[in-house]
């Protein structure tokens, strides 16, 4: 167990050095969401765009009524791109995820969210 603890912490400063975010644990949580977030670039600017997301309050969904334990956003570009929870995230029923670009470069996000 504290192996693989390290093991994931190791994961989680790696993946923040290439622009990836991870938070929580996916660990036998089911996946409640996928979205390829994906925006062109814009011409000397950086991209600044909000994926929001709320679980569903009650339903046969995986993950109704419950928190979110695990969030997932890997950089696709590998570039200086940048993603950061700006409301809500683990413990919640909701996130507010903010992924801002590299200069020049496109925006593209691949992000999962586990409940
Ligand atoms: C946003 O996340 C990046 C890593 O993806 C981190 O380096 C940066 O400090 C965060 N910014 C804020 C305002 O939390
Ligand atoms: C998403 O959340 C941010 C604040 O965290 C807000 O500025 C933005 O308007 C929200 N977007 C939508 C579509 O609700």
């Amino acid at each position: 167990m504290k192996v693989h603890t390290a093991i994931l912490l190791l994961a989680a400063v790696i993946f923040v050095e290439c622009g990836h975010t991870f938070m929580g644990t996916s660990v036998l949580r089911p996946q409640v969401y996928h979205k390829e977030v994906r925006f062109s670039s814009r011409f000397f600017h950086k991209r600044v765009e909000y994926l929001n997301y709320t679980l569903p309050a009650y339903g046969g969904y995986p993950g109704a009524g419950g928190s979110i334990q695990g969030i997932l956003a890997f950089d696709m570009t590998h570039s200086g791109a940048s993603a950061n929870v700006t409301r809500g995230g683990i413990g919640y029923n909701f996130v507010d995820l903010r992924m801002k670009s590299d200069r020049n470069k496109e925006l593209h996000y691949d992000v999962y969210i586990y409940a």
